[in-house]
């Protein structure tokens, strides 16, 4: 994803360009010791060049007074196979901190920080380029208070439990960076939302890559309940969690439209904010997620909706916008725990809606009764492209289908009956036309 010294080489730098106690504010700094660090703080305010940290730190490093780099702000440590050229690993705890430290034009990267326990960078705002913090097991706090401009940020730490952000507010393009945010694991994090709540719009910004999103892998959030996502647009949006309700909407957000949703497996819910007025989603789609239990989708209009393999889910609720929704294709399968047995819930509120306009193609696999049909056959609702219901309960009359206005060669079956039913072309309604029953 991005591009990385590789150790060896930056170890060869470090080596070459330490830093004279007459330190050049005005050409790249290496910094090997807290010695170094504090030359170079009381010298420079402004460093025109990078900043270096040697792969052998084993100081704790502060640099109050700088506030600005010109360049880029890297440490990368000794890993573990590096374990015979770095003789000493520090003992730790080491932090780094810069209280003044405002801007680096460059990017940031903090790569295998032996023993790192606090990141202080509270005035910082701006990193015109990627900031990264990757393999910093010690890493127990970030204070990144005033953090709000970088092209990306990622993180993968394992232990983080403190941190300090007020909210990423823009995601920079000037770099060439395709930007965004990669939560590789957000360690002991319980909330992430800083980096998520703004109304960030990806499609405004030039340089990201179409059909890119954000993507929430496994471990990323195993602390974080609640997940509020204020992103006003994006192409994607795919997560795990652990017992995690995905809450949509942010203080500053009015409106979202997600080109695609895909929740996997430990996602409880998806919700939206009080505040949001308009939610659009393209292609929503619950995948493998055997945690969810009842799912109530809170779209004001959505193209598609599938839900496969999701072994605990007992119930799906639509908003009663749905029966404005158009050109809907419904697809469920491999939910074994969900009844399909009517459009009203457990306490007979009304808690499926059919639309009432054409929808696009209708493809269910499940135990499903045929009242569950009732308003979509007294709206004799039309179907366009496809339509397929296998029953396993029994309980479906395929009948109900018949004279109905759906695309040829649909199909309905039902346990028991040992019979897949074919069904040739209904054009009208009212004319009478002959129905072909093929039995397999
Ligand atoms: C710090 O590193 C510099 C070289 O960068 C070296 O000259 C100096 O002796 C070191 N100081 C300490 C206290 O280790
Ligand atoms: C460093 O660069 C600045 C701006 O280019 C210049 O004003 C200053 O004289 C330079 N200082 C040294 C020591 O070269
Ligand atoms: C942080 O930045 C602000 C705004 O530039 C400045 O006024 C303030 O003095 C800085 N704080 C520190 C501790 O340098
Ligand atoms: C930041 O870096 C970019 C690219 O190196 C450069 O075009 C721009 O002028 C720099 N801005 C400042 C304030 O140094
Ligand atoms: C996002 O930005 C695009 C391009 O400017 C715009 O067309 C779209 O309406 C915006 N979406 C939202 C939800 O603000
Ligand atoms: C998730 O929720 C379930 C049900 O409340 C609970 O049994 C389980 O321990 C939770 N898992 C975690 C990791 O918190
Ligand atoms: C659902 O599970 C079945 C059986 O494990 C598998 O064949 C199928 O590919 C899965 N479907 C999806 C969409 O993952
Ligand atoms: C309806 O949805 C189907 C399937 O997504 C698509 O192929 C078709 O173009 C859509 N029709 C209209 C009129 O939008
Ligand atoms: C129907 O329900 C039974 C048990 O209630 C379940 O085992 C089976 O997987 C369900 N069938 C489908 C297609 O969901
Ligand atoms: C309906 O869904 C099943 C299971 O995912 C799939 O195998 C089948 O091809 C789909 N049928 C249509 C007509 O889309
Ligand atoms: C379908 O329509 C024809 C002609 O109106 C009628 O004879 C037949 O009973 C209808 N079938 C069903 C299942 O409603």
């Amino acid at each position: 994803m991005f591009v990385r010294l590789p150790l060896a080489a930056a170890g060869l730098v470090a080596l070459a360009n330490y830093v004279l106690a007459d330190v050049d504010c005005n050409t790249s700094i290496t910094i090997g010791n807290a010695t170094d660090a504090e030359e170079v703080r009381k010298a420079c305010k402004v460093i025109r060049g990078d900043v270096r940290l040697t792969e052998q730190l084993l100081d704790t490093i502060n640099l109050d007074g700088v506030e600005e780099i010109y360049g880029d702000l890297t440490h990368y440590g000794c890993d573990p196979a590096a374990i015979i050229r770095c003789k000493n690993f520090p003992k730790g705890p080491l932090e780094f901190s810069s209280s003044t430290l405002k801007k680096v034009n460059g990017s940031i990267n903090f790569m295998t920080y032996n023993n790192l326990e606090k990141l202080s960078l509270p005035n910082l705002s701006y990193v015109w380029s990627e900031f990264a913090v990757q393999d910093t097991t010690s890493l127990k706090e970030m204070d990144l208070t005033n953090l709000e401009s970088v092209s990306s940020f990622e993180l993968g730490t394992t232990n983080l439990e403190k941190l300090h952000i007020n909210g990423i507010k823009e995601l920079l393009p000037e770099s060439g960076y395709t930007g965004g945010i990669y939560l590789n694991n957000a360690g002991k994090l319980d909330n992430v939302d800083a980096f998520f709540e703004n109304p960030i719009n990806t499609s405004e910004i030039p340089t990201w890559t179409p059909g890119k999103g954000l993507l929430l892998n496994p471990p990323a959030l195993r602390n974080v309940r609640t997940l509020n996502l204020g992103w006003t647009a994006m192409d994607k949006f795919e997560v795990w969690g652990t017992n995690l309700t995905i809450v949509l909407g942010g203080p500053e957000t009015k409106s979202i439209s997600y080109k695609e949703v895909i929740l996997h497996g430990g996602v409880l819910g998806i919700q939206r904010a009080d505040n949001l007025e308009n939610l659009h989603v393209g292609k929503f789609r619950l995948d493998t997620d055997h945690d969810i239990t009842d799912l109530t989708l809170p779209f004001d209009t959505v193209d598609s909706i599938t839900l496969f393999n999701s072994s605990k889910l007992r119930s799906v609720n639509l908003p009663s916008q749905a029966e404005n929704w158009k050109n809907l294709s419904l697809t469920i399968s491999g939910c074994g725990s969900l009844k399909l047995e009517s459009e009203n819930g457990a306490d007979s509120k009304k808690t499926w809606y059919w639309p009432k306009s054409s929808m696009a193609s209708v493809n269910i696999t499940s135990n499903v009764s045929t009242s569950f049909f009732d308003s979509f056959i007294a709206n004799n609702v039309e179907v366009t492209q496809s339509f397929s219901v296998s029953d396993a309960s029994g309980k479906l009359d395929c009948d109900i289908f018949a004279n109905r206005t759906l695309p040829s060669g649909y199909t309905c079956d039902k346990k028991g009956s040992g019979a897949r039913i074919l069904m040739s072309t209904w054009t009208i309604v009212a004319a009478p036309v002959a129905l072909m029953y093929i039995l397999v």
